[in-house]
């Protein structure tokens, strides 16, 4: 390993860390489990499904800005879009044309989907999506899978993780083990009548994983209990909305939610969230508050029209997954012929890569180090993401990364 490759982004931290407290924000705190002379803390440019890190490293990029990124970075039809509304002044006082568009469109897209309201962040979603089934029921109390992650705000359960925070910020949230009918059973026979709502992810995708694909099963006796007792059923599809079905995660799962909450991949990068609704729930959805003062912004809703529409034009989702089982099908086999009893589970579009009785993620991180010093980056303890960008010759380079990285990571830890 090179030990100079990594000395802008190291001098950039130290920079950072006398301004921005751990110096890096946000998701980017994930990379903080690597050495900063082993791994990139700072990148500069992004161009198709390719990275470039501050000290000039390219890399093929499995992360896609964490998932908000479907069609390759920069991609000039969605980009030209958002400029040219940027061009009108962008956040005016009052909504704009976009917003009409960009909602007709979702509900044209969205399966169950009769209206869209907006918001910035994953978190705004799904806390509006929470106000609006408390809204509807009238009940206070969110249920939640163990170990899902639906943003930042007080009321997610995940969250009591981080200091700052206290009992009462969840206090009316419940969570159950996904998949598990007999706890759906019980928590419905004992709450049932003072549940506002149900959120899952369309499929179970915790950190660490693996991920875990819905029993349909369960599906079918969830929406069943939320009928039963009045509940709504709310998809959190901001992860993976947009990343395998055009119609909404849940039509690809065969559920049917009142709420849907997107954002990362709706805009090609560009922040934008947004919450569609069916029909019954619309009166509620007026009632609520919530808002922002840039949610208004019309240059990505501008990018984010372009951006479906380039992905029902080119049947974007279809390449993705195509990429993603090509990718997923080498890595499988590198595993074998190396010995490495390494699991791939969850969509191929989305897939998430462990290792067997790896409990300390240590033989992960060494070879997302090893990835990244031969030019790919993955992470090692969250899914990956696949664009329409990565196409054959960029697969079969990061699968030759991969042989390399799983040779030297098995050396590596052998030798202790
Ligand atoms: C399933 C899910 N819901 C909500 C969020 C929160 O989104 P944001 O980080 O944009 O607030 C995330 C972010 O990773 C997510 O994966």
């Amino acid at each position: 390993m090179n030990g100079n490759r990594f000395s802008v982004s190291q001098e950039m931290l130290r920079r950072a860390t006398r301004v921005i407290p751990g110096g890096v924000w946000g998701h980017n705190k994930f990379p903080a489990a690597y050495d900063p002379g082993e791994y990139p803390w700072f990148a500069d440019k992004g161009e198709g499904a390719r990275l470039r890190d501050v000290d000039g490293n390219w890399y093929n990029d499995f992360l896609c800005g964490y998932g908000t990124m479907v069609h390759g970075y920069a991609r000039a039809e969605v980009d030209m879009a958002v400029a040219a509304e940027a061009a009108n002044g962008d956040c005016l006082t009052h909504a704009t044309p976009r917003s009409v568009d960009l909602a007709e469109l979702l509900v044209e897209l969205v399966d169950g989907a009769a209206w869209a309201s907006w918001g910035k962040s994953g978190s705004d979603a799904t806390w509006t999506a929470v106000l609006m089934a408390r809204a509807h029921t009238g009940r206070h109390t969110v249920v939640c899978v163990d170990g899902a992650y639906h943003g930042s705000h007080g009321w997610c359960a995940w969250c009591n993780m981080g200091d700052g925070r206290c009992d009462e910020d969840s206090a009316a949230v419940r969570t159950i083990p996904w998949n598990d009918l007999e706890a759906l059973d019980a928590l419905f026979a004992s709450e049932g009548e003072r549940l506002a709502a149900v959120i899952i992810t369309p499929f179970h995708h915790p950190i660490p994983g693996p991920a875990m694909l819905p029993n349909p099963e369960w599906l079918a006796a969830l929406r069943a209990h939320c009928d039963r007792a009045g509940a709504l059923l709310i998809s959190d599809d901001v992860r993976a909305g947009f990343h395998l079905d055009l119609r909404g995660s849940h039509a690809t799962f065969g559920y049917s939610p009142d709420l849907v909450c997107f954002s990362k991949a709706l805009a090609n990068g560009w922040p934008l969230a947004a919450v569609t609704g069916t029909e019954r729930l619309r009166a509620a959805a007026s009632r609520i508050f919530t808002a922002g003062t840039f949610w208004n912004s019309a240059s990505s809703m501008a990018g984010a029209i372009a951006s479906l529409e380039l992905l029902r034009r080119d049947n974007g989702i279809e390449r993705m997954h195509r990429g993603g089982a090509a990718f997923v099908a080498g890595l499988t086999e590198l595993a074998r012929h190396n010995r490495v009893p390494m699991r791939v589970s969850g969509p191929p579009a989305m897939p998430t890569v462990t290792v067997d009785g790896d409990t300390d993620h240590r033989w992960m991180r060494r070879f997302a180090v090893h990835m990244a010093d031969r030019g790919t980056l993955i992470n090692p303890m969250h899914n990956w993401f696949v664009s329409t960008a990565h196409d054959d010759e960029l697969v079969a380079e990061s699968l030759s990364h991969a042989a390399e990285a799983m040779v030297r990571t098995q050396e590596e830890l052998a030798a202790g």
